[in-house]
C-alpha cells in the first residue's frame, strides 16, 4: 500500500486534484473537510458541534479528525493505498497518522505540496463562494483567517516531513490539467 498527502493552503487545489489522482492510482481519497461537511449535512451531534468552528475558519480538535481517519482506514478494502486531503493539519495529527500507519505496516510515502500565490488562493475561493454554499468561502475575513491558520498551525508539517525525506513541492499555479500532470508524474515514481 502507498500513502500520499496532498497538501497546501485553502484553495490550492487539494480536493480538485485529490479526486482525480485517487481515481488514476486506485487510492482511497480521504478528505477530512468532506467528512466534516457530511456530518453537518446529516445534522449529527458532531456536525452541529463542528459547524461553528469551521464557519470561522478555525481547526476542529485533533482527536475528532484522527478518529474519523482511523475508522476510514480500518473500513477500507481493495485500494492500492490512501490519498489524504486536508489531513494532517497539525504536527500532532501528522505524528498520529504516522503511528496509525506504522501499526498497520504502512508509512507516509510522499507529501505533495501545492505551491500557489496568495492572491490566486483568494480569487479561487471567492469565485467558488458564488455557488459552493460553504460559509467559510463567503466572507473574505474568514478566507484570510483560514490562510493564517494554515501558516501558523499546518505549514510546520512541511519541516517535519522534509526531515523524513518525503516532501515533494509542486507548482500549483496554472490550469487544472497541467497541475494534474505534474502531480501524476511525481506519484508514478512511487509505484
Ligand atoms: P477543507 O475542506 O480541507 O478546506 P481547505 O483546506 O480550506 O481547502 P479547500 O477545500 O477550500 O481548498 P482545496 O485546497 O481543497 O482546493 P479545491 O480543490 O477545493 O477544510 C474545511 C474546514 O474543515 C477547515 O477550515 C477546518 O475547520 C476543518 N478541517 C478539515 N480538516 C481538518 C483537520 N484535519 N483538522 C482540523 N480541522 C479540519 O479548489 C478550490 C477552488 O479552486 C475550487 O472552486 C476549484 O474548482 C478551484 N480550482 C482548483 N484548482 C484550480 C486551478 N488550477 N485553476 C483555477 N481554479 C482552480
Amino acid at each position: 500500500m502507498l500513502n500520499f498527502l496532498i497538501f497546501g493552503p485553502p484553495g490550492s487545489g487539494k480536493g480538485t486534484q485529490g479526486v482525480r489522482l485517487a481515481g488514476k492510482f486506485n487510492l482511497l481519497h480521504l478528505s477530512t473537510g468532506d467528512m466534516l461537511r457530511a456530518e453537518i449535512a446529516a445534522g449529527t451531534e458532531l456536525g452541529k458541534k463542528m459547524s461553528l468552528i469551521m464557519s470561522k475558519g478555525e481547526l476542529v480538535p485533533d482527536e475528532v479528525v484522527i478518529e474519523m481517519i482511523a475508522n476510514k482506514i480500518d473500513g477500507s478494502s481493495g485500494c492500492a493505498g490512501f490519498l489524504f486531503d486536508g489531513f494532517p493539519r497539525t504536527v500532532a495529527q501528522t505524528a498520529a497518522l504516522e503511528d496509525m500507519l506504522n501499526k498497520r505496516g504502512m508509512k507516509i510515502d510522499s507529501m505533495l505540496v501545492l505551491d500557489v500565490d496568495h492572491d490566486e488562493l483568494v480569487k479561487r475561493l471567492i469565485l467558488r463562494a458564488q455557488d459552493s454554499g460553504r460559509p467559510d468561502d463567503s466572507d473574505p475575513a474568514v478566507i484570510e483567517n483560514r490562510i493564517d491558520v494554515y501558516k501558523s498551525k499546518t505549514e510546520p508539517i512541511i519541516a517535519y516531513c522534509r526531515e523524513r525525506g518525503i516532501y515533494e513541492p509542486v507548482n500549483g499555479m496554472g490550469g487544472i490539467e497541467e497541475i494534474f500532470e505534474r502531480l501524476a508524474v511525481l506519484m508514478q515514481k512511487h509505484f
